[in-house]
This record gives structure tokens, sequence and C-alpha cells, in this order.
């Protein structure tokens, strides 16, 4: 490599002082299992408002809580029973308020999730749509059909819960009789709302504002892609892997997914977020729609700010995949004049220092069990550590899963009777699910429950290793995973990497990304080795943090990812 480097550029910059959500780090927070400040085993608020300020050290710029809402806990807090209180395993809303005061004192962003598509069936709502009976204003919040059939004893149609078996619910009528059916793209403990359905409209708006008005910063938006379902409800044969958005090569279009009408929905709460004024408050979009062009019309100017690339996610750990996914992303979102969002992990995934350590061009298993090939440990850490290294170099926003920063890896070897993700319950135990990267946090490795509160109690059993990637371990430790994270995070922050534009350099052939950041106006080389062969830098290059050792003569090394000054 000689010093001129020949590049194309693929993503313009944009002003250094655009809007935060444009370029912010946003760090998940799953309350079940971050810290637990009553020692009954499952996280809560007060721990959490105890410990932020690990995430001010770590450089984060805000927090994101998966549900912490008022709830029977079917689907881990995703059954909503009421939008407007604290389960009581978190707390209260005044533990809700405190951890917001702390965030925001120090400097943290708040966001929450969102759950519009479904809520508990424990919901008052859902409750008075069964009293009320067939045909009541009750019952049109919910989607309650009747069945197909003479004694209407077959479900409406033929879809299916994500979580596996029926996607209908038959329920009993106050005479006792067998009634209706309602509809449950999830647990049978999540009936789907009609959004169709104008009382439905109004009180989830009015939900926005009660936590906008509580000061929270934003929302992420569960099955941003649900909520309008085709009219009929034709039925839809075709397999489908629902929460990754792919779809058959010639299947039709899913009539549960991205209709047409959800955006109306989206525009309708932009109007609200806006009318709080700035700093601007949030929506980000959890939807699995493919292809790009489809999942970027949830962040057009009018609708949401940002949604999850999973495309980025999901993308084979092969240089010239890792290109093209960051190409075409780019080209995609800029084409609506939004910020991509980038992520590895969180907690319906498999986390990333485990999927990158196994073999290449599989399709990501939904949790790995004790029988199940296992991930190499150390190459997938590797992996994940270069793979973090290329995230967040990248313009735009991104998100961390609790934990990533220790390089924690996936609970593969957890027992059966702990399982508790309604995929592994209702799919009889084919789909092994989530639960394995839901495991409480290891904060101290020589403490009850490692730390994660003050008992041995954890919700689900944290393996023996955890201990060796405990805060406590890595915290100032050369070299340590946390420490590459807060490192990363400096300099991103110095250089403005989130603002900046983005190039492609020529010449470092086909197992290499090799991209330059312009942020602040300097060049920043983000290199990663992809190929069996170490790189080596342009002699002007000075490194400013790589993800693993270089060579003894100053080469990249495989599955290194490397950030230098040009
Ligand atoms: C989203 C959540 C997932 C949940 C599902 C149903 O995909 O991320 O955890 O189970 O929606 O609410
Ligand atoms: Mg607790």
């Amino acid at each position: 490599m000689t010093n001129s480097l020949t590049t194309h550029p693929i993503h313009p910059a944009v002003p250094e002082d655009a809007a935060w959500w444009r370029h912010a780090v946003i760090y998940q927070i799953y309350p079940r299992s971050w810290a637990d400040a009553d020692g009954d085993g499952i996280g809560d608020l007060p721990g959490v408002t105890a410990r932020l300020e690990y995430l001010r050290a770590l450089g984060v710029d805000a927090v994101w809580f998966s549900p912490f809402y008022k709830s029977p806990q079917a689907d881990a807090g995703y059954d909503v029973a009421d939008y407007r209180d604290i389960d009581p395993l978190f707390g209260t809303l005044a533990d809700a308020d405190a951890m917001v005061a702390k965030a925001h004192a120090l400097g943290l962003k708040v966001i929450v999730d969102l759950v519009p598509n479904h809520s508990s069936d424990e919901h008052v709502w859902f409750q008075a749509a069964l009293a009320a009976g067939p045909g009541s204003p009750e019952r049109d919040r919910y989607m309650f059909r009747d069945g197909r059939g003479a004694d209407g004893s077959e479900p409406p149609n033929d879809w299916h819960s994500v979580f596996g078996g029926d996607g209908w619910t038959r329920v009993t009528e106050a005479d006792g009789t067998p009634g209706q059916w309602y509809l449950h793209l999830f647990d049978t403990k999540q009936p789907d709302f009609n959004w169709d359905n104008e009382q439905v409209r109004a009180e989830f708006e009015a939900i926005l504002r009660f936590w906008l008005d509580r000061g929270i910063d934003g929302f992420r938006v569960d099955v941003a892609h649900g909520l309008v379902k085709e009219p009929g409800l034709p039925d839809y044969d075709a397999e489908l892997h629902i929460l990754d958005g792919e779809v058959q090569p010639g299947a039709p279009k899913p009539p549960m997914w991205d209709q047409d009408g959800v955006h109306e929905v989206y525009r309708a709460w932009r109007k609200i977020l806006d009318s709080y004024g700035e700093p601007d408050r949030i929506l980000c979009a959890e939807a699995w729609v493919r292809p790009q062009e489809r999942a970027v019309r949830y962040v057009r100017p009018d609708e949401m700010h940002q949604a999850f690339n999973f495309d980025f996610l999901q993308a084979q750990w092969r240089a010239a995949d890792l290109r093209a996914v960051i190409d075409s992303s780019l080209a995609a979102a800029d084409s609506v004049g939004a910020p991509s969002t980038w992520v590895l992990s969180n907690h319906d995934v498999v986390r990333h220092a485990s999927r990158l350590g196994l073999p290449v061009g599989q399709r990501r298993p939904n949790g790995i069990a004790a029988d199940d090939p296992q991930p190499d440990r150390e190459l997938g850490l590797t992996r994940a550590r270069a793979a973090t290294t290329l995230m967040l170099a990248l313009p735009g926003g991104a998100y961390l899963y609790q934990g990533e920063e220790l390089g924690l890896p996936e609970s593969t070897d957890m027992p059966a009777s702990f399982r508790q993700d309604p995929t592994f319950i209702r799919s009889k135990g084919e789909e092994i699910g989530r639960d394995g990267c839901r495991v409480p946090m290891p904060w101290t490795k020589d403490a009850p429950s490692f730390g994660f509160g003050p008992s041995e109690a954890s919700w689900l059993p944290q393996p023996a290793i955890y201990g060796d990637y405990a805060v406590d371990q890595q915290d100032g430790v050369a070299g340590s995973t946390l420490e590459l994270y807060r490192e990363l995070l400096r300099v991103r922050r110095e250089r403005q990497l989130g603002t900046g534009g983005l190039e492609d350099v020529d010449g470092f052939g086909d197992d290499v990304v090799a991209l330059v950041n312009t942020g602040q106006g300097q060049r920043t080389l983000v290199l990663a080795n992809l190929g069996a062969e170490p790189v080596a830098l342009p002699a002007a290059a000075t490194v400013l943090v790589a993800s693993g050792a270089l060579t003894a003569d100053g080469l990249v090394p495989t599955d290194t990812t490397v950030w230098a000054a040009l």
C-alpha cells in the first residue's frame, strides 16, 4: 500500500451539531437482568439507579429499557397489563422518576419500550372484551373473529404465532359456550389490538404523552411493522421466519407485516413528539422488514427517527457481505434523510460474541442448547470485538446490549427446566429461544450472583464462566473488552465519527473492509481484516485503537479491526 488511498464517497457527513439521535450510542438495559437491589433475583429500577455511573463512565449517550410496566410476565414484560404503571417486580413509578432524574443528571437520555401491537390478556380492556361478548365495542378493540366450520371450531385463518403454534385462541363466552377466537401473533397471553379502532389510537397517543410528560426522551416501538393487518385477514400458508423479516423467494407479501397503514400511525405520533420541542424526543422502530427500501419507509422525515438495522446484525462474517450491507444501508437511509442505526446484539438474538463463533454461512440460530454445536468461544470473542470496532466507526446511531461490553458469551448450557421464553414452551423445545442472552450481568467475580444482587438469587442461572467476565475483572485492565468499549466510545466522540461522511477505500483486497470516516474534518481509516493473511496499514497511519493486538511488525491480523488517523 502506498500512502495515497483511492477512495469513493458512499455517505455524506451531517453537521456536527445534528440532533442527538443521528449519532447517539444507546445502551439497552434488560431490566430483569442488569442489577438487582432487593435480592429477589430479578433486576429492578433501584438496582439500575445505583449503577448508572457505570454507563456514564462507559461513554454512552442514552439508555433504552426493555419493558418495566405492570405485567404478568408471560413474555418477560412484553405483555403489558397497565401501560401507565411499573410492575412491582421492578419497583414503583417513584422509582422510575428517580431513575430518570439520575440518568438526566448524568447526561444520559432515557428511552422506554412501547408495546402497541398487543397487550396482556390481563389488561382491563381485554378483560372487558371477554365479558362484553361478540359484536360489542369492547371486543372491537382487539381482533376477535368467528371461527370457521359449521360450529366455528376452526380458527378464522391459518396464521401461526411467532413463538410457535396457532395464532388464534378460542374463548369461552360468558354463558359457558365455546365462542369467538382472538388473534395473537405472539403468545396466547398477548392479544393483538385492532388498530382500525379509534379508541386504540387515542389510547396510545395518551400513553405517549403520559411518558413524555414524565421526561422520557423517546420510545423503542415493539413490533412496529405489525400493528395493521391486511383487511380480510387472508390465509398465508408460506413458511415465514417472522422475526427476521425473511420471506421465502417468490412468496406473497405477508398479510400481517409491513402494511402501508402503519405509517399513518407513526405520522400521528411524530406530530406529538415534535410538539414537545427541543431536544428531540424520538421513536425507534423494531421492524423486521426487507428489503431496506421498505424498512427505511419507517424513518421518512415525518415518521420515526431511527429503525434498527437488522440486516447488519444478520450479515455473515465475510468482508464482501459487510461491505455490501454497509453500502446499501447507508444508501437506503440517505434516500430518506435518516441515519442508519447499527446493532449487533439485543435480548432476542444469540449474543454476537457467540453468534460469530459459529461456522460462517449458516442461518442465525434462535438460541443454543447444550446438545447443539457449540460456538468457538475464543474465535467468537475475537470476531465480536472486531465487529463492534467496525460498527462504532460507522456514521449514524448505534445500540449496545447489556453485557456485550464485557464480551459476554451466550449461556449455552442452561437446563431446559430454567427456560422461560414462550418460544421454547410453545415450540415444545424445537426452538431453544432467547433465554441464553438474557442471563443476569456479572459485576463482581467473588460475590453472590457475581454481584448482580445482594443474594445468590438469579432468575436464570449464571454460567460459572461468567465470573471471569465480571466488570471488576476487566475494569482498568488493558486489553479487556470493557476497556476496548470505553476507548472506542471515547475516540468515536472525540473524532465525531457518528456524524462523519464515509468513503470506501480501494486496494486492500476482497477480505478487508476498509473505510475512511471523515468525522470532524479529519480522516480516520477503519480497517477490518477478515482474511487469513495479516494486512499492512498505510505508512502514514497512526493507530488510534485496535480490537486486538497487532503483529510484532505492526500488521493487522485476521479478525481484527483498527482505527487509524491518516
Ligand atoms: C419484540 C420483542 C420481543 C417480544 C416480541 C413480542 O420482538 O423484542 O422480545 O417477545 O416483540 O412483544
Ligand atoms: Mg429485584
